[in-house]
């Protein structure tokens, strides 16, 4: 049985994923930080739900420590908005800097953490939840500057270091998910969660080695840097 790991798992896109893998048949390693939420309701003997703050390394060990065999796909989908600060005057260096901590370093420490785990003589898939707000060049609004800045970085490392992984037949994906209706997306936004994951599932099944790295939003748009 396939093995997958998804990391802000309670709520939002995080636990549609949960919900499509099992009912897929994968065994799902499903991490939260605080409260279980969504993953409470869900009755299937091939998830495990564990606590997990991806800014803490004591968090991650424990969390890693309980997961059994390889690991196929890992999905780096905790994330958090920043401020909405209004103007660079009111940017919130503590906040920034989680801002960044979580969105940018935590899907590293993870793949890190996990790495052993990752390679095998089968594709593993590592999915980096980003955002079209980490493009340079869709930047026109500006604003929202820790949010933007964390998934840019997240994008750098992602591409940095898919070279090394390639040998050990790790592949990246970065997903813009849309603009999904969640906590963080809000009411307004025209895409179900739903139609985001199911979109972001099919072009992970094509995915292949030779695409590592690429940046593509939830309908198959490739996303400009
Ligand atoms: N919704 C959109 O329109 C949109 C657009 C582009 C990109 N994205 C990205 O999609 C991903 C999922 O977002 P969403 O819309 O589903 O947001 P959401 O409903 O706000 O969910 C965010 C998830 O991340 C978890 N999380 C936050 N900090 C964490 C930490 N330190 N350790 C572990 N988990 C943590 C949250 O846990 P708690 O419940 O404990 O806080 C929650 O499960 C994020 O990376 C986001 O940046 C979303």
């Amino acid at each position: 049985m396939r093995v997958a790991v998804i990391t802000g798992a309670n709520r939002g896109i995080g636990n549609h994923w949960v919900v499509r893998l099992l009912e897929k048949g994968w065994i799902v390693y499903a991490g939260y930080k605080e409260n279980l939420g969504g993953l409470e309701v869900i009755e299937n003997e091939n998830l495990i739900a564990l606590q997990l703050d991806v800014t803490s390394s004591e968090s991650i060990e424990k969390f890693v420590g309980s997961v059994e065999g390889n690991v196929d796909l890992l999905i780096n989908n905790a994330g958090v908005p920043d401020g909405r600060w209004r103007s660079l005057t009111e940017i919130d260096d503590d906040w920034a800097l989680e801002v960044l901590n979580i969105n940018s370093l935590g899907p590293v420490r993870m793949v890190k953490a996990l790495y052993s785990k990752l390679v095998g003589s089968d594709l593993t898939k590592v999915v980096m939840v980003s955002s079209l707000m980490g493009s340079i060049d869709d930047c026109h609004m500006g604003k929202s500057y820790a949010y933007r800045a964390s998934k840019t970085a997240l994008n750098m490392f992602t591409v940095a270091m898919k070279k090394e992984c390639i040998e050990d037949n790790i592949s990246f994906i970065i997903f813009h998910p849309g603009w999904v209706k969640t906590r963080m997306g809000g009411d307004r936004a025209p895409v179900e969660i739903k139609d985001s994951v199911d979109g972001m599932m099919r072009i992970l099944e094509n995915h292949t080695i030779e695409d590592s790295g690429i940046f593509v939003q939830y309908d198959g748009k490739k996303v400009k840097w």
